[in-house]
């Protein structure tokens, strides 16, 4: 199952419309790895088919199907463990400036199955819950995928999901077993709000952040979205807010208006006053 050069030109200006994302022109291989799957359960004959389908339907299930497909969902609890820390660390001070406001807004922007907003959940549970007490907290959790989004919201991990980044005590205290599975407890679910939102079109109203999450997935756009993602970003964080992006994404090189502050184990961005 090959895909056309045609197909595979389309293909890659789809998903830069509709993503962002930036398929390179060798990753042929990678678009043919992913897409069969899909093809063959839509019953179609080959990949090339399932392209002519995309050009020309309004079927919104098989574009995300496609866009889902994809894209790289990669994602653990706590993944990298330092951003966690790091935050842990500034809630404090942040906390105590919100004193009289009693309001806290995280963003995990790009959340894919959802593991961040809940590690940011647990977290908050874990360290801060008597600080916290009265307060709002909204963790707000969005990805363009709404099947991944799905699978966010359901809350529901296998035994080797919550292997990855959860030990046998955090797993006991925040999930309970169904039917095989492991759900995510009521504690944790309460504190977040899920989205689809599109990082690349222009986004619904946002409410001020506290702490922005834009993990792994900067990497996936060219530099003029990046730039466009990032700004958009600052005017979204609050003037003493915080911004973490991915172990293997940086700023450097950007002047869009932020500065690089050395965390505990990575780096993290603060909104310069302009
Ligand atoms: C590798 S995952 C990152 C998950 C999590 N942030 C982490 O670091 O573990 C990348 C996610 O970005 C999402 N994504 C890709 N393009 C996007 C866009 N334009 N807007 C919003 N989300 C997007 C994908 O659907 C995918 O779930």
């Amino acid at each position: 199952m090959q895909i056309s050069p045609p197909q595979f030109a389309y293909l890659r200006a789809f998903l830069k419309r509709v993503s962002g994302v930036s398929l390179d022109e060798s990753k042929q291989y990678l678009v043919e790895a992913r897409l069969r799957p899909v093809a063959r359960q839509r019953g179609l004959a080959d990949i090339d088919a399932l392209v002519a389908a995309l050009r020309n339907t309004n079927d919104a299930q098989l574009v995300d199907e496609v866009i889902c497909a994809m894209m790289t969902h990669e994602t653990s609890f706590f993944r990298d463990k330092a951003p966690f820390e790091t935050l842990a660390r500034l809630i404090p001070d942040l906390l105590a400036r919100r004193g009289v406001m009693k309001q806290l807004v995280i963003w995990s922007a790009a959340c894919s199955t959802g593991q961040e907003p809940y590690s940011l959940a647990m977290l908050l549970h874990e360290r801060f819950s008597s600080l916290l007490s009265g307060w709002r907290v909204r963790i707000i959790a969005s990805d363009l995928s709404q099947i991944a989004l799905g699978r966010a919201r359901e809350g529901v991990y296998s035994e080797l999901e919550t292997a990855r980044g959860l030990s046998p005590a955090m797993k006991a205290k925040y999930f309970r077993p169904l039917q095989g599975r492991w759900s995510v407890t009521q504690s944790c679910r309460s504190l977040i709000e899920f989205r689809q939102l599109n990082l690349t079109q222009p986004w619904p109203t946002m409410p001020a952040c506290d702490f922005i999450l834009l993990r792994n997935v900067l990497l996936y756009f060219d530099v003029p979205t990046r730039i466009a993602v990032l700004e958009r970003m600052r005017r979204t964080l609050r003037p003493d807010g915080a911004l973490f992006l991915g172990g293997a994404e940086t700023m450097l090189g950007m002047d869009i208006g932020y500065e690089r502050k050395i965390g505990t184990g990575c780096s993290y961005y603060i909104p310069l006053k302009r």
